[in-house]
Order: structure tokens, then C-alpha cells, then sequence
């Protein structure tokens, strides 16, 4: 039971505090840490930068979570929302639709690859993927081969955290919880080129040739007529930005292709700018069957996520009384649809992913000069999503004990990090990682910023280990 009644007035920090301590369960995180040490609140943003609740800015390197591309602050955006909740507020997707789904839908028809021209919404990452799983099932059961069911994914990759979502997940620790897992999840492995195996590891395109071709041997071991999916990142965010080396979804469409399995590109990170492009896919020239997305197309001022696929797909749902039973109530939701248009006018009109593709460049030189320092292995990545791989010997490639992760990472990197005014993440669920990924509105002053954070600490880091 809460002991605070709603108030006109906001609360005061303490009263925040006891508050966020006795009544908010914060995601993915340790409670216990904030027990004697203060939460950290953020209460506004603006361009780049967020505030907490003390008025101390930050430099936004992760654009939240991999979302707000457009930046903080946008008060375009923010009317759209507020016109649209005045005009109609909520109605259902359920037999019903409203004119801003069906002209968001257009719009992300046109702006998508190839023959993707059909939108079906949800409101996160973790639903699109849950659909995208679910409309493979029942397309296939609907043409007659209904023994497919399964979905390859890679190692390490994250695919959301719904019971479904969380079986295309290939991370053990955060599902070992929920065991039994949904079946049907087959893992195979991932595009870290940093850690491929020796008989490969000289050879960017022969590991390549050796990671697609793994899909292919993991589909024949569990029997073609039972694959239904593969699930693949354009980068695979988790592990610290695994880029596909060249030529890789170019086979991995033809394995697709060979045995009739659908070909799912999860872009809940990489769509929308985030590489330069408006879908990852179209940075790597290759034809995906289903888009998944969420995140970067609101930039964060509401929740939207969703799928898209093209009229094959949908095809046997369009005839007599067959429909996709799947659909939640909030998806495609009036304010966030409006909300999503409104972030996309932005894109068209500060040419956002122009300035992406023009400065990513740049940014990877920055973040480079940091592989001076002994603990910095591995600098990965493209457009505006990189990965700093931590390493305890830079010659052997030796990466840090657990304990040593631990003490690293959440003792003291993390801390640091946000103490010096940047936001953005150490991840030792692969390899530690420090990841970075600004809002698209960043430029040279940004980078330079992120690389004398991350230089001081990544310094003192490695006098503690
Ligand atoms: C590739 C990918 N898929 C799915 C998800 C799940 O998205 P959500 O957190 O919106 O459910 C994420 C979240 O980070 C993601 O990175």
C-alpha cells in the first residue's frame, strides 16, 4: 500500500527518494544497490543532454535505451501527441481503425525494403518479436505446414523478455528464471568477429561464410519442415555490436531460401537512423521477410513497436474466416502513431539519416583513439551504435574473470561513467562491454566529449583491476 496520496505539487528529492525506495520496482536492477545510495532521477531533456533531479546534465550516449534519435525536448513532437489525445485519444486496432495507424502504416510501407508494404503494431520490441514468431507459426499451419515452428537466433542475442520473445533470446542468465522455456529456440552463432574461432579468425569473409553456413547446419540438424523462423539483428546489440561481416545475410537469405524458412530482421535498435538508414537491412542490401521495430520510431515521446511484412504473408489471412488471432489493446495507439509521423518529419526535415551516414565516420575515429589504453580490445560497430570490448590482456585477447567483471563493471565503471556525465552501458552478459549509442542530432563536440569520459575512466579502471 502506498502511503502517499496524489499531490498538486511534485515531490521534493527526499520525498522522491523514500518513494522510488518503498513503492518503484526499476527494470533489470539490483534494488539492493540504491538502498544506501540515491536514485538516480532524470527529470527533463533537451537536444542531446538530460538533467537529473540535482540540475546536473548528461550527455545522453545511449539515447535512453537505444530510442530518443531525435533527441530530448522536441516540442513539435510533443504537440502532435497532445492534438491527437484532444482529437481521438484512444480507439482499437481490434475490427476498428483510426486515420494515424493507417497513414503511419503508408508511410512506413514506403519507407521499407523491398516488397514489406504490410504494418501490424504492437506497442514494444518484446510484442513485435512475440508477433513476428506467432504470425510464422499460423502462416505456416495456414499453407499446410504446420510442423514448423522453430526459430534460430544467435548466441548472446537479445530479442525481448515476454515468454515467447524470451525463447528467441539467446542470453542463459536471464532466462534460466522462467525455465521451461516456449519450444523451439535453437541457437547458432554470432557475428563476433573479435572472438571467432581460430580457423576463422584471420579471415573476415571465411568467418562469415563459417557463421551463415552455421544456420544452415542448424536448420538441417532439426529438420527443415520444422524451422519455421531465423531471428537476426542487422548488429547484434548484445555482446557490444556484432556488425555482419560482408556477405553474410547475403547466404543467410539463400539458406533461408533453400529451406522455405522465413528470414525475421529484428530492428527494435537498428531501424530508424540508428545506421544510417531507415531499416538496417537496407544498410546491408538484404530482403527480410518480416521487420520487426520499436524504440527509435517515436524516439521515445510514446510507446509504439510493431511488424512489417509484405502480401505473401498475409495473403492466407485475406480469405474467407481466417484472421491473425493476436493483437493487444494499446498497439498502434492514436498518440503514438501521431507522435511516430511527427518523429519522422523530423528525420525528412534535418536529414538525420544524411547526417549519420556523414559523421559516423568520424564518430568511429573518435571512439578509436581509445584503443591506445591496455583494457580497450575491441572497438565495433557502425553508423551510431558502437561497442568498446574490455579486455585484461590486449596481446592474448584474455577478457576478465566474473568477479572481476563485477567489481569492474558495477563497482566502479558504471558509477564513474554517469559520475562524469555520461550515460551509457556496461554490459557483461557476453564479454564486458561499454556500449555507446547518441541520439542522431550528435556531432563532433559529442563524440569528443564521449571519448574523454570514457578515456578517464577507462584509465583509473585499469589502474583498480
Ligand atoms: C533487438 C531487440 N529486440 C527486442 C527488444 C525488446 O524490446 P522492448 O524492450 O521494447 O520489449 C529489444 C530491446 O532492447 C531489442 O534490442
Amino acid at each position: 500500500m502506498t502511503t502517499h496520496q496524489s499531490s498538486p505539487e511534485p515531490m521534493a528529492n527526499e520525498a522522491l527518494q523514500e518513494a522510488a525506495r518503498r513503492n518503484l520496482w526499476m527494470h533489470f536492477t539490483r534494488m539492493s544497490s540504491y538502498q544506501d545510495a540515491e536514485v538516480p532521477v532524470i527529470v527533463r531533456g533537451s537536444g542531446p543532454y538530460v538533467f537529473d533531479q540535482h540540475g546536473k546534465r548528461y550527455l545522453d550516449g545511449l539515447a535512453g535505451l537505444f530510442v530518443s534519435q531525435i533527441g530530448h525536448g522536441r516540442t513539435e513532437v510533443a504537440e502532435a501527441a497532445a492534438a491527437q489525445a484532444s482529437e481521438l485519444a484512444y480507439f482499437p486496432l481490434w475490427s476498428y481503425a483510426h486515420p494515424r495507424a493507417i497513414e503511419l502504416a503508408a508511410r512506413l510501407a514506403d519507407l521499407a525494403p523491398g516488397d514489406l508494404n504490410r504494418v501490424f503494431f504492437t506497442t514494444s520490441g518484446s510484442e513485435a518479436v512475440e508477433s513476428a514468431w506467432k504470425l510464422a507459426k499460423q502462416y505456416f499451419k495456414a499453407i499446410g505446414q504446420p510442423g514448423r515452428y522453430k526459430v534460430i537466433s544467435r548466441e548472446i542475442a537479445y530479442h525481448g523478455t515476454s515468454m515467447g520473445a524470451l525463447a528467441v533470446t539467446g542470453l542463459a542468465s536471464i532466462k534460466y528464471p522462467f525455465e521451461p522455456m516456449t519450444p523451439g529456440g535453437v541457437r547458432v552463432p554470432n557475428t563476433n568477429f573479435y572472438r571467432a574461432p581460430d580457423f576463422v579468425a584471420s579471415d573476415l569473409d571465411a568467418f562469415g561464410r563459417w557463421s551463415a553456413d552455421e544456420i544452415d547446419r542448424a536448420i538441417e540438424r532439426e529438420g527443415p519442415e520444422s524451422v519455421a523462423a531465423v531471428f537476426l539483428e542487422p548488429v547484434q546489440n548484445s555482446g557490444g555490436c556484432f556488425p555482419p561481416p560482408p556477405g553474410y545475410f547475403a547466404r543467410v537469405r539463400e539458406i533461408c531460401d533453400k529451406h522455405g524458412v522465413l528470414l525475421v530482421s529484428d530492428e527494435v535498435i537498428c531501424a530508424f537512423g540508428r545506421l544510417g538508414h531507415y531499416f538496417g537491412a537496407q544498410r546491408y542490401g538484404y530482403r527480410p521477410d518480416i521487420i520487426t521495430f520499436a524504440k527509435g520510431v517515436t524516439s521515445g515521446y510514446s510507446p509504439l513497436g510493431g511488424m512489417i511484412t509484405s502480401d505473401a504473408l498475409i495473403q492466407p489471412f485475406t480469405e474467407g474466416t481466417t484472421s491473425f488471432l493476436h493483437g493487444v489493446t494499446f498497439a498502434g495507439h492514436p498518440v503514438s502513431c501521431a507522435v511516430a509521423l511527427a518523429n519522422l518529419d523530423v528525420f525528412e526535415k534535418e536529414d538525420l539519416l544524411g547526417h549519420v551516414r556523414a559523421h559516423e565516420a568520424a564518430f568511429r575515429a573518435t571512439l578509436e583513439k581509445l584503443t591506445d589504453l591496455p583494457i580497450v580490445g575491441d572497438v565495433r560497430g557502425d553508423g551510431f551504435f558502437y561497442g568498446i570490448e574490455l579486455v585484461k590482456d590486449k596481446a592474448t585477447r584474455e577478457t576478465f574473470t566474473d568477479e572481476e567483471s563485477e567489481r569492474l563493471l558495477r563497482g566502479y565503471l558504471s558509477h564513474a561513467l554517469f559520475d562524469a556525465g555520461l550515460v551509457c552501458r556496461t554490459d557483461d552478459r557476453g564479454d564486458p562491454v561499454v556500449q555507446l549509442s547518441p541520439p542522431l542530432i550528435c556531432g563532433q563536440e559529442h563524440f569528443d566529449v564521449m571519448e574523454q569520459i570514457l578515456r578517464s575512466a577507462l584509465s583509473e579502471a585499469w589502474t583498480r583491476i
